[in-house]
């Protein structure tokens, strides 16, 4: 029996794990054990998305919760020790870009477990996110690395890893997505405005492909003063000609409170402040929205994958095929207003999907597993 422990930690870890798990259910070789670190821990950032997603209750959890990197990425270190001294997994499979991932791949490694990258290869070449940071420390010492994409194999074979390490088998994030689209269009999407105890639904105060979603809380974007309130003056002009959704992250929600932008927000009527929405909610929004304004990295996928036009406010991405392939557009920020009226005149960007976004990625990868380890 080959034992392999999961790591997951933050969101976006939680729907690239859950396809995993399921394929792994009763598996006859490989054991599952599964570590949540703890680095999101709200009902709304966590555990509604295990509920949802229909992922088994962590086997261990480290319940490291919020702190600087330095002291997240610590205390993930020396409670993910603990666990692989005892477990002696013979994998350790982390996944994404964040801080539980790069923390654990660090220990597994100095303790002589082979470690298993799934999203590996991913540049933006940005060494000011710290998600690349997280990328690149991670995939310097890992033994086996699963791509999304061609782009993420040439960078790994331009950094010196040999091909036989790379292994392109498809996105995990989609594999959810496949699986929960029918029950999450079923979901019905209620909602109230963050702070304020007004229901917004659909068909009444919005209607359907006929709104924007909206999602931002890279520290880029939203750490600054200055860059927060530029963006919400303009997510309010735009609210003026579309309606625009946004479930806030809690990061982005601290600044505005923080910086006094609550009552500009106020100020738009449909400009729609909500709290985070757990995944099938999330996804009915998406697919039902007319275009994603974001930051997030998941959601240029998302959106990829269902053709819908997505507009990132990032000078780069670490996704470029769903720039060339797919429905996503990197926009500056003076571009936003341009770029959502092109959306609204019919003129939004399409594409094509990926190859192997087609939810059969978990499947590939365990076969993959079950391969390495005989
Ligand atoms: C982290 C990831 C980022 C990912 C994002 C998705 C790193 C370096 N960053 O960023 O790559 O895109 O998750 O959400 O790993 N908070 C809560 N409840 C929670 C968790 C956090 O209220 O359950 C608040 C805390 O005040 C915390 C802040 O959100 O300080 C930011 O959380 P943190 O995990 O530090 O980073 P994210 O911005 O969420």
């Amino acid at each position: 029996m080959v034992k392999l422990i999961l790591v997951a930690g933050a969101r976006p870890n939680f729907m690239k794990i859950a396809p995993l798990m399921h394929a792994l259910k009763d598996h006859k070789s490989i054991q599952p054990i599964l570590v949540h670190t703890g680095q999101h821990y709200d009902v709304k950032m966590s555990g509604q998305f295990f509920e949802e997603l229909n992922i088994p209750n962590p086997d261990i959890n480290l319940e490291v919760g919020s702190a600087s990197h330095a002291v997240q990425t610590a205390r993930i270190m020396e409670g993910f020790e603990q666990v692989c001294l005892k477990e002696n997994p013979d994998y350790v499979l982390v996944v994404g870009d964040v801080n539980s991932t790069a923390a654990c791949t660090l220990v597994a490694s100095k303790l002589g477990i082979k470690t298993i990258h799934y999203e590996a290869g991913l540049r933006s070449n940005d060494r000011t996110m710290p998600e690349e940071i997280n990328r690149l420390v991670t995939d310097a010492i890992s033994d086996v690395f699963i791509t999304t994409s061609i782009d993420a194999d040439e960078n790994l074979l331009h950094e010196g890893i040999p091909v036989e390490k790379i292994h392109m088998l498809g996105n995990l994030m989609i594999d959810s997505l496949v699986a929960q689209l029918p029950k999450a269009k079923a979901t019905k999407l209620n909602f109230k405005l963050l702070n304020r105890d007004k229901p917004i639904e659909l068909g009444k105060d919005f209607q359907s492909g006929q709104y924007g979603v909206l999602t931002f809380h890279r520290p880029g974007n939203v750490d600054e003063k200055e860059s927060l309130t530029k963006l919400v003056h303009l997510w309010g002009e735009i609210s003026e000609q579309i309606p625009l959704v946004f479930p806030v992250h809690p990061r982005t929600y601290k600044n505005i409170l923080q910086f006094g932008l609550q009552s500009v927000i106020e100020s738009y009527p449909k400009l729609f402040f909500i709290e985070p929405l757990g995944y099938l909610q999330f996804i009915h929004l998406v697919s039902n929205s007319s275009f994603a304004l974001t930051d997030s990295g998941g959601i240029q996928e998302e959106t990829t994958y269902l053709n819908i036009p997505c507009l990132t406010v990032r000078p780069n991405t670490e996704r470029p095929v769903t720039v060339w392939e797919g429905s996503n557009k990197l926009i500056k920020t003076e571009e936003i207003v341009h770029e959502v009226q092109l959306i609204i005149q019919g003129k939004g960007k399409h594409g094509t999907i990926p190859k192997y976004w087609d939810g059969q990625s978990a499947e590939r990868i365990i076969n993959m597993i079950e391969g390495i380890s005989k």
